[in-house]
Protein backbone atom coordinates (compact mmCIF):
# COMPACT_ATOMS: atom_id res chain seq x y z
CA UNK A 1 0.00 0.00 0.00
CA UNK A 2 1.17 3.37 -1.18
CA UNK A 3 1.76 5.65 2.42
CA UNK A 4 1.60 9.20 1.50
CA UNK A 5 -1.91 10.87 2.53
CA UNK A 6 -3.70 11.16 -0.48
CA UNK A 7 -5.36 14.47 -1.74
CA UNK A 8 -8.84 13.99 -2.36
CA UNK A 9 -11.45 16.50 -3.80
CA UNK A 10 -15.51 15.69 -4.28
CA UNK A 11 -17.30 18.25 -6.30
CA UNK A 12 -21.09 17.43 -5.07
CA UNK A 13 -24.16 19.06 -3.63
CA UNK A 14 -24.52 20.01 0.17
CA UNK A 15 -27.19 17.89 2.06
CA UNK A 16 -27.59 18.92 5.22
CA UNK A 17 -28.24 16.10 7.07
CA UNK A 18 -24.59 15.08 6.68
CA UNK A 19 -25.75 11.48 5.20
CA UNK A 20 -25.35 11.79 1.94
CA UNK A 21 -23.59 14.59 -0.67
CA UNK A 22 -20.45 16.49 0.07
CA UNK A 23 -20.31 16.04 3.73
CA UNK A 24 -20.70 12.43 3.67
CA UNK A 25 -17.89 12.23 0.95
CA UNK A 26 -15.71 14.15 3.19
CA UNK A 27 -16.40 12.04 6.35
CA UNK A 28 -15.55 9.16 3.78
CA UNK A 29 -11.95 10.35 3.01
CA UNK A 30 -11.28 11.35 6.58
CA UNK A 31 -12.63 8.09 7.66
CA UNK A 32 -10.29 6.43 5.34
CA UNK A 33 -6.96 7.93 5.32
CA UNK A 34 -7.30 10.82 2.99
CA UNK A 35 -7.19 14.78 2.89
CA UNK A 36 -10.11 15.63 2.13
CA UNK A 37 -11.78 19.10 -0.26
CA UNK A 38 -14.75 19.95 -1.29
CA UNK A 39 -16.30 22.24 -4.43
CA UNK A 40 -19.83 22.89 -4.17
CA UNK A 41 -22.35 21.83 -7.28
CA UNK A 42 -25.35 22.86 -5.43
CA UNK A 43 -27.09 23.58 -2.02
CA UNK A 44 -29.97 21.73 -1.26
CA UNK A 45 -32.42 21.73 1.64
CA UNK A 46 -32.74 18.26 2.54
CA UNK A 47 -33.08 15.49 5.72
CA UNK A 48 -33.72 12.15 6.06
CA UNK A 49 -36.97 12.00 4.17
CA UNK A 50 -37.10 14.73 1.45
CA UNK A 51 -35.62 17.01 -0.69
CA UNK A 52 -37.30 20.36 -0.26
CA UNK A 53 -35.56 22.59 -2.49
CA UNK A 54 -32.35 22.72 -4.49
CA UNK A 55 -30.07 25.93 -5.41
CA UNK A 56 -27.20 25.92 -7.92
CA UNK A 57 -24.52 28.57 -7.84
CA UNK A 58 -23.81 30.53 -10.95
CA UNK A 59 -21.48 28.75 -13.39
CA UNK A 60 -18.68 31.45 -12.82
CA UNK A 61 -18.61 30.74 -9.51
CA UNK A 62 -18.37 27.08 -9.71
CA UNK A 63 -15.73 27.25 -11.88
CA UNK A 64 -14.08 29.78 -9.67
CA UNK A 65 -14.26 26.99 -6.74
CA UNK A 66 -12.46 24.86 -8.87
CA UNK A 67 -9.88 27.08 -10.38
CA UNK A 68 -9.19 28.51 -7.26
CA UNK A 69 -8.38 25.17 -5.37
CA UNK A 70 -6.38 22.97 -8.47
CA UNK A 71 -4.07 25.92 -9.36
CA UNK A 72 -3.09 25.45 -5.64
CA UNK A 73 -3.75 21.36 -4.38
CA UNK A 74 -2.66 18.96 -6.46
CA UNK A 75 -5.17 16.11 -5.92
CA UNK A 76 -4.52 12.51 -6.29
CA UNK A 77 -8.07 11.76 -6.78
CA UNK A 78 -11.59 13.19 -7.41
CA UNK A 79 -15.24 12.09 -6.69
CA UNK A 80 -18.03 13.28 -8.80
CA UNK A 81 -21.31 13.46 -7.17
CA UNK A 82 -24.69 15.14 -7.81
CA UNK A 83 -23.72 17.93 -10.83
CA UNK A 84 -27.75 19.45 -10.89
CA UNK A 85 -27.96 20.70 -14.69
CA UNK A 86 -26.00 20.51 -18.08
CA UNK A 87 -23.90 23.66 -17.46
CA UNK A 88 -22.85 22.26 -14.64
CA UNK A 89 -21.68 19.03 -16.07
CA UNK A 90 -19.74 20.92 -18.84
CA UNK A 91 -17.80 23.31 -16.30
CA UNK A 92 -16.89 20.39 -14.65
CA UNK A 93 -15.67 18.29 -17.43
CA UNK A 94 -14.05 20.97 -18.86
CA UNK A 95 -12.15 22.00 -16.14
CA UNK A 96 -11.22 18.40 -15.03
CA UNK A 97 -9.48 18.42 -18.71
CA UNK A 98 -8.30 21.57 -18.01
CA UNK A 99 -5.96 20.16 -14.82
CA UNK A 100 -5.44 17.06 -16.49
CA UNK A 101 -6.95 15.26 -13.56
CA UNK A 102 -6.52 11.31 -13.75
CA UNK A 103 -8.22 9.95 -11.51
CA UNK A 104 -12.07 10.74 -12.00
CA UNK A 105 -14.62 8.83 -10.21
CA UNK A 106 -18.03 9.73 -11.21
CA UNK A 107 -21.50 8.91 -9.17
CA UNK A 108 -23.78 9.90 -11.93
CA UNK A 109 -26.24 10.91 -8.99
CA UNK A 110 -29.81 11.20 -10.53
CA UNK A 111 -32.11 10.60 -7.76
CA UNK A 112 -32.10 10.76 -4.13
CA UNK A 113 -32.92 7.57 -1.77
CA UNK A 114 -36.33 9.70 -1.27
CA UNK A 115 -37.21 9.69 -4.78
CA UNK A 116 -36.62 13.09 -5.45
CA UNK A 117 -34.80 13.96 -8.59
CA UNK A 118 -31.27 15.68 -8.25
CA UNK A 119 -29.71 15.77 -12.10
CA UNK A 120 -31.80 17.64 -14.86
CA UNK A 121 -33.29 15.20 -18.11
CA UNK A 122 -31.12 18.00 -20.18
CA UNK A 123 -27.75 17.18 -18.42
CA UNK A 124 -27.65 13.15 -19.46
CA UNK A 125 -26.11 14.28 -22.88
CA UNK A 126 -23.85 16.60 -21.63
CA UNK A 127 -22.69 13.77 -18.97
CA UNK A 128 -22.36 10.91 -21.65
CA UNK A 129 -20.60 13.61 -24.49
CA UNK A 130 -18.12 15.71 -21.85
CA UNK A 131 -17.58 14.00 -18.64
CA UNK A 132 -17.28 9.95 -19.63
CA UNK A 133 -14.43 10.79 -21.32
CA UNK A 134 -12.69 12.16 -18.57
CA UNK A 135 -14.22 9.40 -16.10
CA UNK A 136 -11.91 6.63 -14.70
CA UNK A 137 -14.45 5.06 -13.01
CA UNK A 138 -18.19 5.46 -12.95
CA UNK A 139 -20.42 4.10 -10.22
CA UNK A 140 -24.00 3.59 -11.57
CA UNK A 141 -26.72 2.65 -9.53
CA UNK A 142 -29.28 0.29 -11.12
CA UNK A 143 -32.01 3.35 -12.74
CA UNK A 144 -29.00 5.23 -13.57
CA UNK A 145 -27.38 2.37 -15.55
CA UNK A 146 -30.85 2.05 -17.34
CA UNK A 147 -31.35 6.21 -18.27
CA UNK A 148 -27.40 6.31 -19.23
CA UNK A 149 -28.53 2.96 -21.89
CA UNK A 150 -31.55 4.55 -22.90
CA UNK A 151 -32.96 0.96 -21.54
CA UNK A 152 -35.10 -0.60 -18.58
CA UNK A 153 -33.09 -0.52 -15.53
CA UNK A 154 -31.32 -4.12 -14.93
CA UNK A 155 -33.64 -6.19 -12.87
CA UNK A 156 -31.64 -9.56 -12.63
CA UNK A 157 -27.82 -9.77 -12.23
CA UNK A 158 -27.83 -11.28 -15.46
CA UNK A 159 -29.06 -8.32 -16.98
CA UNK A 160 -26.48 -6.37 -15.06
CA UNK A 161 -23.62 -8.31 -17.07
CA UNK A 162 -25.14 -7.31 -19.94
CA UNK A 163 -25.74 -3.11 -18.87
CA UNK A 164 -21.85 -3.35 -17.54
CA UNK A 165 -20.67 -4.52 -20.82
CA UNK A 166 -22.76 -1.55 -22.49
CA UNK A 167 -21.61 1.13 -20.33
CA UNK A 168 -18.07 0.10 -20.31
CA UNK A 169 -18.55 1.43 -24.19
CA UNK A 170 -19.44 4.77 -22.89
CA UNK A 171 -15.97 4.98 -21.68
CA UNK A 172 -12.77 5.36 -24.19
CA UNK A 173 -12.09 2.19 -25.38
CA UNK A 174 -8.59 1.30 -25.00
CA UNK A 175 -7.15 3.59 -21.80
CA UNK A 176 -8.13 1.50 -18.64
CA UNK A 177 -11.31 2.33 -17.46
CA UNK A 178 -13.81 0.92 -14.98
CA UNK A 179 -17.41 0.43 -15.05
CA UNK A 180 -18.59 -0.45 -10.75
CA UNK A 181 -22.40 -1.27 -11.25
CA UNK A 182 -24.08 -1.21 -8.07
CA UNK A 183 -27.35 -4.02 -7.67
CA UNK A 184 -28.29 -2.53 -4.32
CA UNK A 185 -31.68 -1.89 -5.64
CA UNK A 186 -32.58 -5.53 -7.15
CA UNK A 187 -34.63 -7.24 -4.41
CA UNK A 188 -32.42 -10.26 -2.29
CA UNK A 189 -31.11 -11.53 0.55
CA UNK A 190 -27.58 -11.30 -1.61
CA UNK A 191 -26.39 -7.66 -2.98
CA UNK A 192 -24.23 -7.98 -5.76
CA UNK A 193 -22.19 -5.19 -7.75
CA UNK A 194 -20.22 -5.63 -10.67
CA UNK A 195 -16.57 -4.17 -11.57
CA UNK A 196 -15.83 -4.14 -14.67
CA UNK A 197 -12.47 -2.73 -17.12
CA UNK A 198 -13.87 -4.23 -20.44
CA UNK A 199 -12.03 -7.88 -20.07
CA UNK A 200 -12.30 -8.30 -16.75
CA UNK A 201 -15.80 -8.82 -15.09
CA UNK A 202 -15.41 -8.96 -11.04
CA UNK A 203 -18.61 -9.85 -8.83
CA UNK A 204 -18.44 -9.07 -5.56
CA UNK A 205 -21.67 -10.39 -3.35
CA UNK A 206 -22.64 -9.59 0.25
CA UNK A 207 -25.09 -10.35 2.40
CA UNK A 208 -27.73 -7.07 2.46
CA UNK A 209 -28.28 -5.88 5.95
CA UNK A 210 -31.68 -5.14 7.21
CA UNK A 211 -31.90 -1.54 8.25
CA UNK A 212 -33.23 1.53 7.01
CA UNK A 213 -30.63 3.31 7.75
CA UNK A 214 -29.26 3.52 3.51
CA UNK A 215 -28.99 7.24 2.71
CA UNK A 216 -26.10 8.07 0.92
CA UNK A 217 -24.97 4.35 0.52
CA UNK A 218 -23.81 5.30 -2.82
CA UNK A 219 -22.23 8.85 -2.25
CA UNK A 220 -19.94 6.75 0.58
CA UNK A 221 -19.19 3.80 -1.86
CA UNK A 222 -17.99 6.32 -4.32
CA UNK A 223 -16.03 8.60 -2.04
CA UNK A 224 -14.88 5.36 -0.32
CA UNK A 225 -13.15 3.88 -3.62
CA UNK A 226 -11.92 7.74 -4.68
CA UNK A 227 -10.19 7.66 -1.27
CA UNK A 228 -8.10 4.63 -1.89
CA UNK A 229 -7.38 3.92 -5.57
CA UNK A 230 -4.33 6.34 -4.72
CA UNK A 231 -3.43 4.60 -1.50
CA UNK A 232 -3.46 1.22 -4.30
CA UNK A 233 -1.58 2.49 -6.79
CA UNK A 234 1.22 0.33 -7.97
CA UNK A 235 -0.19 -3.02 -5.87
CA UNK A 236 -1.20 -5.99 -7.49
CA UNK A 237 -4.83 -5.66 -8.89
CA UNK A 238 -5.13 -2.15 -7.18
CA UNK A 239 -8.76 -1.11 -8.44
CA UNK A 240 -9.88 -4.57 -7.60
CA UNK A 241 -8.35 -4.04 -4.16
CA UNK A 242 -9.01 -0.73 -3.75
CA UNK A 243 -13.06 -1.37 -4.56
CA UNK A 244 -13.00 -4.74 -2.31
CA UNK A 245 -11.55 -2.64 0.98
CA UNK A 246 -13.96 0.18 0.00
CA UNK A 247 -17.25 -2.59 -0.08
CA UNK A 248 -16.00 -3.80 3.30
CA UNK A 249 -15.91 0.24 4.88
CA UNK A 250 -19.29 0.22 3.88
CA UNK A 251 -20.53 -2.58 5.05
CA UNK A 252 -19.11 -1.85 8.49
CA UNK A 253 -20.77 1.57 8.00
CA UNK A 254 -24.30 0.65 7.35
CA UNK A 255 -23.92 -2.62 9.45
CA UNK A 256 -22.92 0.01 12.35
CA UNK A 257 -25.87 2.63 11.91
CA UNK A 258 -27.90 2.08 14.14
CA UNK A 259 -25.63 3.24 17.15
CA UNK A 260 -27.08 6.95 15.00
CA UNK A 261 -30.31 8.33 15.63
CA UNK A 262 -30.48 11.05 12.60
CA UNK A 263 -33.80 11.59 11.65
CA UNK A 264 -36.97 9.84 10.42
CA UNK A 265 -36.20 8.77 7.27
CA UNK A 266 -33.11 6.86 5.78
CA UNK A 267 -30.46 7.83 8.12
CA UNK A 268 -27.37 8.00 7.37
CA UNK A 269 -24.30 5.31 7.74
CA UNK A 270 -22.19 5.47 10.35
CA UNK A 271 -18.75 7.14 8.66
CA UNK A 272 -16.63 6.38 11.85
CA UNK A 273 -17.58 2.76 13.35
CA UNK A 274 -13.90 2.18 13.50
CA UNK A 275 -12.61 5.75 15.26
CA UNK A 276 -15.30 6.01 17.65
CA UNK A 277 -15.78 3.90 21.03
CA UNK A 278 -19.05 2.55 21.13
CA UNK A 279 -21.39 4.97 23.33
CA UNK A 280 -21.21 3.38 26.93
CA UNK A 281 -18.65 0.68 26.35
N1 LIG B 1 -28.99 -2.90 2.86
C1 LIG B 1 -27.74 -2.99 2.40
N2 LIG B 1 -26.85 -3.84 2.98
C2 LIG B 1 -25.59 -3.96 2.51
N3 LIG B 1 -25.12 -3.27 1.45
C3 LIG B 1 -25.94 -2.42 0.81
C4 LIG B 1 -27.29 -2.22 1.25
N4 LIG B 1 -27.89 -1.31 0.43
C5 LIG B 1 -26.94 -0.95 -0.46
N5 LIG B 1 -25.78 -1.62 -0.25
C6 LIG B 1 -24.55 -1.46 -1.00
O1 LIG B 1 -24.31 -0.07 -1.03
C7 LIG B 1 -23.71 0.30 -2.26
C8 LIG B 1 -24.57 1.37 -2.91
O2 LIG B 1 -25.59 0.71 -3.59
P1 LIG B 1 -26.94 1.34 -4.11
O3 LIG B 1 -27.34 0.50 -5.28
O4 LIG B 1 -27.88 1.48 -2.96
O5 LIG B 1 -26.43 2.77 -4.59
P2 LIG B 1 -27.23 4.10 -4.79
O6 LIG B 1 -28.62 3.79 -5.21
O7 LIG B 1 -26.40 4.94 -5.68
O8 LIG B 1 -27.25 4.72 -3.32
P3 LIG B 1 -27.75 6.22 -2.97
O9 LIG B 1 -29.23 6.13 -2.82
O10 LIG B 1 -27.04 6.51 -1.72
O11 LIG B 1 -27.38 7.11 -4.09
C9 LIG B 1 -23.56 -0.97 -3.07
O12 LIG B 1 -22.27 -1.51 -2.89
C10 LIG B 1 -24.62 -1.88 -2.47
O13 LIG B 1 -24.28 -3.22 -2.69
MG1 LIG C 1 -26.49 7.01 -5.79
Amino acid sequence: MNSAIPRVASIAGVDPSGGAGLLADLKTFSALGAYGCGIVTALTAQNTCTVTGVHVPPQAFLRQQIDTLLSDVALDAVKLGMLADAPTVATVAERLAHFEVAIVVCDPVMVAKSGDHLLAGSAIAMLREALLPRTFMLTPNLPEAGVLLSQRAPDTVKEMYRAAERLRELLPLGDERWILLKGGHLPGSDLTDLLFDGDRMIEMSSPRIDTPNTHGTGCTLSSAVAALLPRYAGGFRPVEAAVRHAREYLTRAIAASGQLQVGHGHGPVHHFHAAWARPGS
